[in-house]
């Protein structure tokens, strides 16, 4: 089967968060189960490659534009195409700066939307389509609505998955317009969200399938609680709605061949574990006296998802106990100001690094003893995947993914891979961290905590299948004669 990935972000080209490991594991994995795939990005700042098509004629809103489609190459066998339209890419950052989104973003990724529809139509005549996040809701939309009677694409199957319902790509009705987004989709039951537009909804809204990145978070995604205004409309389609939980590409992350490690190791030999600490712990400048200490570390953006709000209510509480920690991430201002503060008040103790490391990432998932992701929610999550093949005990909250992935420790039964708590509170969060930090003070319960989490799988394998079925499951829902073939959602609610 011919399967077009359509998404905003993709290792090796470009990265803010985990969809981009998404988009670079499964292709490759799908690619593994002898599927045909490719995968469209846009052509951010940086990245050069060769024309395919030199030029593409796109009309946004009143104007007409030429964006080029460049020839990405192949990678483990999964073909790339870049979308380039300078004026629209060639910026600072992929969607916004100052903690702002960039204003002509419904044209961005509109014309982005309309081009990867094109090269389905030009170049890549691809059987299904999988799109992801609101930077690619405008496929299904368009598809559905503009593109309805063209005989090429008219019945080409989507799958969207929805791998953070926070994130709406909202704007206004004035955007869309002058995007050229058709009117017929600006009614309750489409586009519209309370007078503005919401991109993301415009998918779940015209998809034929729409999976998530766990089960857990498509359970919580229909709720008030999680659902972030988008619960109802979530509801009504739940019966197309799969969770299928990400996976982790041990090509990449993986102790034993690690490229940035001071030292590799495996279940069978651990001991290069304690010279990654060491590594670490000088990178962070930690007081020496504390090297026997457990070492707590956090990769992150810093977002208010990711629950940093608990550590600031607990971080004195925290810092009581015998323990060091360390910090890397970027985002949001009232963070980063919070993990500096935090630095400066004990320092050789607690230590940040401000920044976007990859390298420092892979050192800090093998030098830690201790994985803190105390999510406020988490559709799934992949540092604390990888944390598990590092040894690298996590510490979560019981949200989407990370529910899913971490089993609590139970010591009657020398079962389960890490620690939870339920609740969104700082003494549950403190309290979860001193059950680690009292196993971790017994070499030997440790050693058995660490040796279940690097035991488990979580390859791209499983879901790679689970997709594969999925797109067979919605070619067969837009195939001849089935009624949802051209069939316009009739959703009425928010
Ligand atoms: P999210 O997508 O919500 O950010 P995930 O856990 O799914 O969360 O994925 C985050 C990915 O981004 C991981 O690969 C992680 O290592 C990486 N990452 C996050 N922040 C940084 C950072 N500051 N430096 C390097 N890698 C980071
Ligand atoms: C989102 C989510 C994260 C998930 C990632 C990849 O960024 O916040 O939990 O792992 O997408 O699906």
């Amino acid at each position: 089967m011919k399967i077009l990935f359509v998404a905003s972000e993709g290792l090796p080209y470009a990265k803010t968060g985990g969809l981009a490991d998404v988009i670079e594991g499964l292709p490759k994995a799908l690619a593994e189960l002898g599927e045909e795939v490719a995968v469209v990005l846009p052509r951010y700042r940086g990245t050069k490659p060769g024309a395919v098509l030199r030029s593409l004629t796109i009309p946004v809103g009143g104007q007409l534009r030429f964006p080029v489609i460049e020839d990405g190459g192949t990678r483990h066998g999964v073909r790339y195409f870049l979308v380039d339209d300078a004026a629209y890419f060639d910026r600072g950052h992929l969607y916004g700066e100052h903690g702002k989104d960039y204003p002509d973003n419904a044209e961005r990724f509109g014309e982005f939307c309309r081009a990867a529809i094109e090269i389905v139509k030009q170049v890549w005549p691809a059987e299904v389509v999988h799109c992801h996040d609101w930077q690619t809701a405008l496929v299904p939309v368009l598809l559905r609505s503009q593109y309805a009677e063209d005989p090429q694409v008219k019945d080409l199957p989507v799958v969207f998955t929805i791998h953070n319902i926070g994130y709406h790509g909202q704007c206004s009705h004035e955007a869309i317009q002058h995007a050229g987004i058709p009117e017929s989709v600006y009614h309750p039951g489409g586009l519209e969200f309370y007078g503005k537009v919401n991109l993301l909804k415009g998918g779940l809204v015209y998809a034929d399938y729409l999976t998530t990145v766990s089960r857990k978070y498509a359970e919580e995604i229909q709720t008030a609680e999680y659902g972030h205004g988008l619960d109802g409309v979530v509801r009504e389609r739940r019966e197309r709605l799969r969770g299928i939980l990400n996976g982790a590409d041990y090509a990449v992350w993986n102790p034993e061949t690690d490229e940035h490690l001071a030292a590799n190791y495996s279940a069978r030999e651990l001991s290069g574990k304690q010279a990654c600490k060491r590594e670490l712990r000088k990178i962070f400048r930690l007081r020496a006296e504390d090297g026997e200490r457990a070492l707590i570390g956090m990769v992150s953006r810093f977002a208010g998802q990711k629950g940093f709000d608990l550590i600031a209510e607990q971080a004195h509480e925290l810092m009581k106990e015998e323990v060091s920690v360390v910090a890397l991430g970027t985002g949001e201002a009232r963070y980063e100001k919070l993990f500096r503060e935090l630095a400066r008040e004990f320092p050789g103790r607690f230590a940040v690094k401000i920044a976007y490391d990859s390298a420092l990432a892979h050192k800090i998932e093998a030098g830690a003893d201790i994985f803190l992701m105390p999510s406020h929610y988490e559709p799934c999550g992949l540092n604390q995947i990888y944390s598990l093949r590092y040894g690298t005990v996590p510490v979560v909250r019981a949200t989407g993914g990370l529910d899913d992935t971490i089993e609590e420790f139970d010591l009657e039964h020398g079962t389960g891979t890490g620690f939870k708590f339920a609740e969104y509170t700082g003494e549950a969060m403190l309290e979860s961290l001193r059950r680690a930090l009292e196993a971790h003070a017994d070499e030997r319960i440790w050693r058995r905590i660490q040796l279940n989490g690097m035991a488990k799988d979580f390859s791209w394998r499983a879901a790679a299948a689970e997709y594969a079925k999925l797109y067979e499951a919605a070619r067969g829902l837009r195939g001849p004669g089935h009624p949802a073939r051209n069939q316009i959602s009739t959703a009425t609610s928010k």
